[in-house]
C-alpha cells in the first residue's frame, strides 16, 4: 500500500517542508558525478566552503502540476536550467547541462510522487535546485568543488490571499547594482532583500518594490516577483531593465498576453510617479503566480490600481490564461509543458 499523507492541501501556505527524497550531485576534478537521490536532508560541507563566507550559491524555483487527468506536468524547466547556467557564469561556477537538470527535477517529482497535490486544490509541488561551492578555500576565489542539488515540497499561495490583491510599499534599498548580480539569480542577492521586506512586512505591507538602483525613478522588482501593469488603454507593460531578474513567468506572461489574448505588450521604463498610466498591476513569479497589487505606498501615499480587494479583469484572464496552461486545462505553446512520466 502507497503512503498515507494527511495533507490539507487547499490551505498550505509557502513553508518548507521535508519530503522523501532530493537529488545531489558533486563536483569534483573538472567533473559532475552522476548524482543519486538521497533520503538525508541534511548536507555536511566544509567550513571552508565558498557558499558559508563569499556567497557563492544560485538557486531556482520551478513548479511541478496535477492535471485533471492525474498526469503531472513541470512548467518550462528549460528556461530555469538555463538561468541557473547564466547564474553559474556569473559567479565563476560549473554549469550543469540543461538535460542533467531537467532529468534532476523529473527523478525528485517521481521519487516524491505522494506530494504532488491533487488537481483542483490550487496547490502545486516547488522544486527547489540550487548549486553552490564547497571545499577548503579560504581566499577570496571560486570553490575547487561544487554541489547541485534539488529538492521539493507541496506549496499553496506565496503572497496571503491567493488572487486577491495585496499592497506594497516603495523600498529606499536597493537590491541589485547597476553593473552588478541582479539578473543573476544569486543566494547574495536574496540576504540583502531580507531587510527591507521585514521592514515592508512589520508595516502590514505584503513585501516591498525595488526601485533601479542608479536614478530610484523606475519600479525594478516585486520583492522576490516581476512587476506588470495594464494601462488604461490596454496594453501589458513590464520594466526593462538590466538589473532586473528575467522573470520565467513574466517572459510567459508577454507572450500569452499578445499571442493569446492580442493585447500590446511593452517592455520599458516604469517610473514610479507615473502609476495613474496604470488601470491594473500584479506581481508575477513562480511562487507569486500572479498577485494583483491592490495598492503602491510610495512617498507616504497609497497609490491604488483597480481596487484593494478585487482583483481586475485582465489580471484575472491573464490568471486564467498561465494557471489553465500549467493545469493542462488549456493546450501550452509548444514546448512548455514537460510530462513527468
Ligand atoms: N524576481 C525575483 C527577484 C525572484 O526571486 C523571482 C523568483 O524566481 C522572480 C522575479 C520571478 O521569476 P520566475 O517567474 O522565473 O519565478
Ligand atoms: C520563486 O518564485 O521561485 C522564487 O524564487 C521566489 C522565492 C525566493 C521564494
Amino acid at each position: 500500500m502507497g503512503k498515507e499523507l494527511h495533507i490539507d492541501w487547499a490551505s498550505l501556505g509557502f513553508k518548507y517542508m521535508k519530503t522523501d527524497l532530493r537529488y545531489v550531485s558533486v563536483w569534483k576534478d573538472g567533473q559532475w558525478d552522476d548524482g543519486r537521490l538521497v533520503e538525508d536532508n541534511k548536507l555536511c560541507i566544509s567550513e571552508a566552503s565558498t557558499v558559508l563566507h563569499y556567497g557563492q550559491s544560485c538557486f531556482e524555483g520551478l513548479k511541478a502540476y496535477r492535471t485533471k487527468a492525474g498526469k503531472i506536468q513541470l512548467f518550462r524547466p528549460d528556461m530555469n536550467a538555463k538561468r541557473m547556467q547564466d547564474s553559474c557564469r556569473r559567479i565563476l561556477m560549473p554549469e550543469v547541462a540543461l538535460e542533467k537538470f531537467i532529468d534532476a527535477c523529473v527523478q525528485v517529482v517521481k521519487a516524491n510522487e505522494v506530494y504532488v497535490p491533487p488537481y483542483g486544490t490550487g496547490a502545486t509541488l516547488y522544486l527547489r535546485p540550487f548549486l553552490f561551492g564547497t571545499g577548503d578555500t579560504v581566499g577570496v576565489a571560486p570553490a575547487p568543488e561544487y554541489i547541485f542539488s534539488v529538492f521539493c515540497l507541496p506549496v499553496g499561495a506565496y503572497f496571503k490571499g491567493g488572487l486577491s490583491p495585496v499592497n506594497f510599499t516603495v523600498s529606499d534599498y536597493d537590491r541589485a547594482a547597476p553593473f552588478g548580480t541582479g539578473a543573476a539569480k544569486v543566494g547574495g542577492n536574496y540576504a540583502g532583500s531580507l531587510m527591507p521586506h521585514t521592514l515592508a512586512v512589520q508595516r502590514g505591507f505584503a513585501d516591498c518594490i525595488y526601485l533601479d538602483p542608479a536614478t530610484h525613478t523606475k519600479i525594478e522588482e516585486v520583492g522576490a516577483a516581476n512587476f506588470f501593469g495594464i494601462t488604461k488603454d490596454g496594453k501589458f507593460v513590464t520594466p526593462k531593465s538590466p538589473s532586473i531578474l528575467p522573470s520565467v513567468t513574466k517572459i510567459s506572461l508577454l507572450q500569452l498576453a499578445k499571442e493569446t489574448l492580442g493585447m500590446e505588450t511593452e517592455e520599458r521604463d516604469v517610473f514610479i510617479d507615473r502609476l495613474d498610466e496604470f488601470a491594473e498591476a500584479g506581481a508575477c513569479g513562480t511562487a507569486a503566480v500572479i498577485t494583483p497589487i491592490g495598492g503602491i505606498e510610495y512617498k507616504g501615499k497609497l497609490h491604488v490600481f483597480h481596487s484593494e480587494t478585487e482583483v481586475g479583469p485582465v489580471t484575472k484572464k491573464l490568471y486564467e490564461t498561465l494557471t489553465g496552461i500549467q493545469f493542462g486545462d488549456i493546450e501550452a505553446p509548444q514546448g512548455w509543458m514537460v510530462e513527468v512520466e
